[in-house]
């Protein structure tokens, strides 16, 4: 078991990716607690967790307590995966688009930063260190050709923010052995890309970006977090890994 002995926090862990990294780092042998806005949907994996709390990342008060509990109850937190995001799809119809650029920044952006800060506190007490994961994309490396929108698309400023966020957090990170990395998924098959998916011609133009020809399982990013959460990872800090079936070497 790879995470023996460790304990995790994950957001956004009520859905796709995140659910994913909290299945798969319980059955390694962490100790996994999960927060989300979307309480009903983590109540209905909170047996599987070993703490679970509703949580909206934007709000530093909130965060803070809720990095202070997991800590008290676990007496650390090894490891943090920064899953909870938003698209630009999910901005309401009626808001401006300068309120809906700020709402996305301020959940995938500003909402990464606040509990990256909360547990880097934790994480340099003492010399156990740490490892945070930030759930960077594609769109964090390459503009949107495919799906343009008309209007500026905060979902890429924001997933290119978190790539430069993770440099300058695994450079203030690495004296207390903290590794921070990201990782750049391609599509994956979460209810996040469901509405896209569902359209079977918009389906296989997002298949034809992959060159290995299909989308990507939540498993396959979440099997990717381990790899960067593990000790076998020991040496790897300030990176951004592609988990995109090629989508960027084209
Ligand atoms: N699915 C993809 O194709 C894909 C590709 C690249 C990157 N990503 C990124 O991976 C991460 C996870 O994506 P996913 O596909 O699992 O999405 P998802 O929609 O399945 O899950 C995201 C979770 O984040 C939660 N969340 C949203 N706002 C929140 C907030 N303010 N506070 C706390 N929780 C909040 C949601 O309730 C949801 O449970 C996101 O950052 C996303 O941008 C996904």
């Amino acid at each position: 078991m790879r995470l023996s002995g460790k304990s995790a926090l994950i957001t956004g862990a009520a859905s796709g990716i995140g659910a994913a990294c909290a299945a798969l780092f319980k059955s390694e042998g962490a100790r996994v607690a999960g927060v989300d806005l979307h309480a009903e949907g983590l109540a209905a994996i909170a047996d599987s967790l070993d703490y679970s709390q509703s949580l909206d990342v934007t709000d530093k008060a909130a965060v803070d307590a809720a990095a202070a509990s997991i800590e008290t109850q676990f007496g650390h937190i090894d490891i943090l995966v920064n899953s909870a995001g938003m698209t630009t799809r999910d901005v309401p119809a009626e808001m401006s688009w300068e309120d809906g650029w700020q709402l996305v920044m301020d959940v995938n952006v500003k909402g990464t930063l606040l509990i990256s800060a909360a547990v880097m506190e934790i994480q340099r007490k003492g010399a156990r260190g740490g490892s945070i994961i930030n759930l960077s994309s594609i769109y964090g490396q390459v503009a949107r050709t495919s799906l343009l929108i008309g209007q500026p698309d905060p979902y890429t400023h924001s997933k290119g923010a978190i790539q430069q966020m993770t440099r300058d957090l695994a450079v203030s990170g690495a004296p207390d052995n903290i590794r921070v990395n990201a990782l750049c998924p391609g599509f994956i098959e979460t209810p996040l890309t469901s509405v896209l998916r569902e359209d079977p011609a918009m389906n296989a133009n997002l298949v034809a970006l992959h060159p290995l020809g299909r989308l990507g399982k939540a498993d396959e990013v979440a099997r990717c977090a381990l790899f960067l959460a593990s000790d076998d990872a020991s040496f790897v800090t300030g990176t951004s890994l592609p988990v995109d079936g090629g989508y960027l070497a084209v």
